[in-house]
């Protein structure tokens, strides 16, 4: 496709096929093989990217393996660790709007929303774990150890670490798992997902410019069953951190089981209840319930997916909703004036059409969307789509969408909707709206979730922690969390008598 010169990453996407990143070298692929990433906005090629075969992905991991053996990365100064990890984060902000363009051409998302958020948390992601470089402190005990013994305790990196990403947010993602891996010591290879391979390739060359040991992290874009699957499975990869689908998430851990039990942590799917009760601020919490299920088209782990009302509001809510809903404008991301794009493939749309369909049949009353907008029939746009009266039974109550479809869900009082909104097999965040200080923090409690937010929605920083219970996924990302994710903790035990 056509790429319009004044972009600033026209010259990124310029040129030939993008290759794969293994040991410090930009190299094609072991069968010469390509695929494509397409702008869904339009439909049309973006860029052609070498697709790594299950052949690269092994000597990605002896690349990764031969620099942490020899110690190139994890064995610097921290200080200067730190300082290579706080340059990435000051690359990236300086080429926000390069990267912001990236991920809006490759995923379909707003362009402001990549600009004013995805970039600049990528950055303080970067920044956040560089601070943590010279702080990785071990414990001693002496006091409580029956006898002269003197423990203590060393936190090292866990090796050769795998890491597996989703097309939802591709550069924050990236971000997410490279910045506490790297400030660990580990040595990393990153699959991205296929739809969108582009934005963590631009990231390497940036590690590369910072002087990151040849290695230390290599890229490999490729498809799930073949890339993905031979990294899970690999022998010697002594940790997974993915972030996708609860099916996925099921076959990397089997893969774990199945090699060499190496390590696995988990973010995967959600069905996450967003809670208005009836004393609460009208205007924000329908405001949040607007970005709650359509920031990103609806394509996010935690969407806000089931949106509980309390009876006595219930009509007046959806209401407003709809008002706020029939004055947002679809569009291709790229037109800043666009608050919401398109959906990332042709598959992703059409398996949300084949959710509204679904909610038509069970019985749901559909009050705003259900289609593709008109004029925009080359990109893969849905309207917001809002179904009232869902029933818990229903599958658009049940299952994780990933698009800009709502349930919305009445309930009669604090006992029902606790009842109601834990009654799922995800737990990754959940949404409380109420001016009653108290029942704010009764519902947080009782509520099975990683995150509650209380009087607001999708909030997200470096520093808190991010993870779900139940079948949303293992251990906490972010935070001092991403710490235990990315350390063994070694104890030493000495005779000192
Ligand atoms: P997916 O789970 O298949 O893809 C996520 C990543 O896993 C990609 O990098 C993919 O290449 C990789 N992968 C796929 N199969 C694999 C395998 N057998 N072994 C190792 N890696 C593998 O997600 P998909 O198919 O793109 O989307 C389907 C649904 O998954 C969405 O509709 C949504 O419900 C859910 N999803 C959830 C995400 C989240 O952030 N929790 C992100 C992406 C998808
Ligand atoms: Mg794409």
């Amino acid at each position: 496709m056509a790429i319009a010169e004044d972009l600033e990453v026209a010259s990124f996407l310029r040129g030939g096929p993008k290759k794969l990143f293994i040991g410090g070298k930009w190299v094609d692929s072991s069968t010469g093989k390509t695929f494509d990433s397409i702008d869904p906005a339009t439909g049309e090629v973006l860029a052609k990217v070498a697709e790594a075969s299950g052949e690269d992905v092994d000597r990605a991991v002896a690349a990764a393996r031969k620099s942490f053996d020899r110690g190139t990365w994890r064995d610097l100064p921290p200080a200067e660790r730190a300082k290579v990890l706080w340059k990435v984060g000051d690359m990236i902000e300086e080429r926000a709007l390069e990267f912001a363009q990236l991920e809006t051409l490759d995923n379909g998302m707003p362009i402001n929303d990549a600009l004013l958020f995805h970039a600049p948390l990528a950055a303080a992601t970067f920044r956040y774990y560089a601070g943590w470089v010279t702080k990785l402190d071990g414990a001693t005990q002496q006091i409580s150890l029956p006898g002269k013994y003197l423990s203590y305790t060393l936190r090292e990196p866990v090796g050769v670490v795998g890491q597996i990403i989703p097309w939802n947010f591709p550069l924050l993602m990236a971000a997410w798992k490279l910045a506490p891996a790297l400030a660990c010591g580990n040595s990393v290879v990153l699959k991205p997902s296929e739809e969108t391979p582009l934005s963590a390739l631009r990231l390497a060359e940036l590690l590369q410019d910072a002087d990151i040991p040849e290695g230390v992290v290599n890229v490999v874009p490729g498809f799930g069953e073949v890339a993905g699957a031979r990294l899970a499975a690999h022998p010697d990869v002594d940790k997974i951190a993915f972030t996708g689908s609860t099916e996925v998430g099921k076959i990397i851990t089997r893969a774990s089981a199945d090699s060499n039990l190496k390590r696995v942590s988990l973010e995967l799917g959600g069905k996450s209840p967003n809670i208005i009760f009836g004393d609460a601020d009208l205007a924000k919490s329908v405001s949040g319930a607007f970005f709650g299920i359509f920031f990103n088209q609806g394509q996010v782990c935690s969407a806000g997916s089931r949106l509980f009302v309390q009876e006595r509001i219930y009509d007046h809510t959806l209401d407003e909703l709809l008002k706020t809903v029939a004055d947002t404008r679809v569009g291709p991301g790229i037109d800043p004036v666009n608050q919401m794009g398109p959906l990332v493939s042709k598959t992703q749309m059409d398996r949300v059409l084949g959710y509204i369909r679904t909610g038509n049949q069970e019985g749901a009353r559909l009050l705003a969307g259900g289609e593709r907008p008109d004029g925009l029939d080359h990109g893969y746009f849905i309207k917001p789509t809002v179904f009232a009266d869902v029933d818990a039974k229903m599958r658009i109550a049940r299952e994780e969408i990933f698009g800009p479809v709502v349930a919305a869900i009445p309930f009669s009082d604090e006992e029902d909707l606790v009842a109601k909104a834990n009654s799922t097999i995800y737990g990754l965040v959940a949404g409380v709206w109420t001016n009653d200080v108290a029942r704010a923090h009764r519902v947080a409690h009782a509520l099975k979730a990683g995150t509650v937010y209380v009087n607001c929605y999708h909030i997200v920083d470096a520093v808190t922690p991010w993870g779900g219970y139940k079948q949303s996924g293992w251990g906490r990302e972010l935070g001092p969390y991403a710490l235990d994710l990315y350390t063994e903790v070694k104890n030493v035990i000495v005779d000192i008598a």
